[in-house]
């Protein structure tokens, strides 16, 4: 897809480089998309593959694409239609719309975009009560599903962006000045649109007034706690009561706890390669976590999915679904709502060639035999 030189070209460096970079040296953000490589295909020939279904059902939810959108933060930066544009596409393709809690539009407005489904991705913030807030507007808005992310236990040291002086919300400093310049349409785009708000975090009492001059940011980053443990995660999951995904994990023992702390799923993770430079490309997790937990979670691959031949190799590897984030955020930086449907177009159409060419017509067929090692 050429959406990421597009992306580039329309956005100011500093939300280029928020987007598409990674942690340190990027070793885990290239490896992610790169380990796909080390995988090949056996095809079977002679199927009849004359008609390819791409639906699955995934938690007890019935989807079009066996694969949906991962949870990014602070939408509105890369265009100014944000969630709701992209939720809109994810209900036109048939699958899920993942909003984060760092999204700019609010629970409500995105269940009014797109009637489903959705799901919740979840900070554990300090303050509990704000939690339980999520959780019940997640409720009553016919959320299926939440997802806490478990691998920010502390920020990646994102090197780009502190070498294009990116801070939020953007500002205009001198080393970021001449780079917004330069893309009038998206600054003036910004300006004239200026909803740039952490728009599900309200907090219960007057904290940020009592503050004086603490912005709803820097709020959000004190609220981040640091303490977590697999306690929190069982509270959490006891808070709503329905599908659980754990997103960020990487190894087999991790999933044989998430699985005895109440979570039924797990989103095979590291972040984008935004977190631990170094850290597993989910790809190559998702064998050695199916091996250990057989099929008691739902496994998603999250993470350098570019292709449709990248979620065909996750599926065959024993993933029930991928997810992906980077894709349709390009897209969406590259041509708002349209880039986004363009690239459900694109991932459904290599996905249902490549189906086709491996010799299976159902997402449920798709096996081990299908798959093996480059030089196993
Ligand atoms: C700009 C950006 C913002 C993100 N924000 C969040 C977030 O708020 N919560 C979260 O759990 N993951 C977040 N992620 C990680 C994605 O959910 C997902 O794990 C990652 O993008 C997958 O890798 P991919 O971009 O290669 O598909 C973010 C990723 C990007 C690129």
């Amino acid at each position: 897809m050429h959406f990421r030189a597009l992306a580039k070209d329309r956005l100011p460096a500093p939300i280029f480089h928020y987007m598409d970079g990674g942690a340190e040296d990027e070793w885990s953000l290239a490896n992610n998309t790169d380990a796909f490589d080390r995988y090949e295909f056996l095809t079977e020939v002679l199927n009849d593959v004359a008609e390819v279904d791409l639906t699955t059902r995934l938690m007890g939810i019935d989807l079009a694409l066996p694969f949906f959108l991962s949870p990014t933060g602070m939408t509105r930066l890369f265009h100014h239609k944000k969630e709701l544009a992209v939720a809109r596409a994810a209900h036109r393709a048939g699958t899920m719309y993942s909003l984060s809690t760092l999204g700019t539009s609010t629970i409500e407005d995105v269940a009014a975009a797109n009637p489903g489904p959705n799901l919740f991705q979840v900070y554990l913030f300090k303050d509990r009560g704000i939690v339980r807030d999520w959780v019940a507007r997640a409720k009553e808005s016919g959320f299926k599903a939440l997802a806490l992310t478990v691998d920010l236990a502390a920020h990646g040291n994102r090197e780009r962006d502190i070498h294009t002086g990116m801070v939020m919300p953007p500002r205009w400093s001198l080393g970021s000045l001449a780079s917004f310049a330069a893309h009038p349409h998206w600054s003036l785009n910004y300006l004239l649109h200026p909803d740039f708000r952490i728009a599900n975090v309200r907090p219960g009492d007057d904290t940020l007034d009592k503050a004086g001059a603490m912005s709803l940011l820097q709020y959000v980053g004190e609220q981040f706690d640091h303490h977590l443990n697999w306690k929190d995660a069982e509270w959490l999951a006891g808070e709503w009561g329905g599908p659980l995904l754990l997103k960020g994990v990487t190894s087999p023992e991790d999933a044989e706890r998430a699985r005895d702390a109440g979570a039924t799923g797990l989103m095979l993770s590291n972040h984008g390669g935004r977190q631990l430079d170094g850290a597993a490309a989910p790809v190559d997790c998702i064998r050695p976590i199916r091996d250990r937990v057989g099929d008691a979670l739902t496994l998603i691959a999250d993470g350098g999915i570019r292709r449709g031949t990248h979620i065909l190799k996750a599926l065959a590897l024993g993933a029930d679904a991928c997810s992906v984030g980077r894709a349709y955020l390009y897209a969406l930086s590259a041509a708002g709502e349209a880039g986004v449907d363009h690239m459900f177009a694109v991932l459904r159409k290599e996905l249902q060639l490549a189906m086709a060419l491996l010799g299976v017509t159902k997402v449920a067929d798709i096996g081990e035999r299908h798959i093996r090692r480059v030089g196993h």
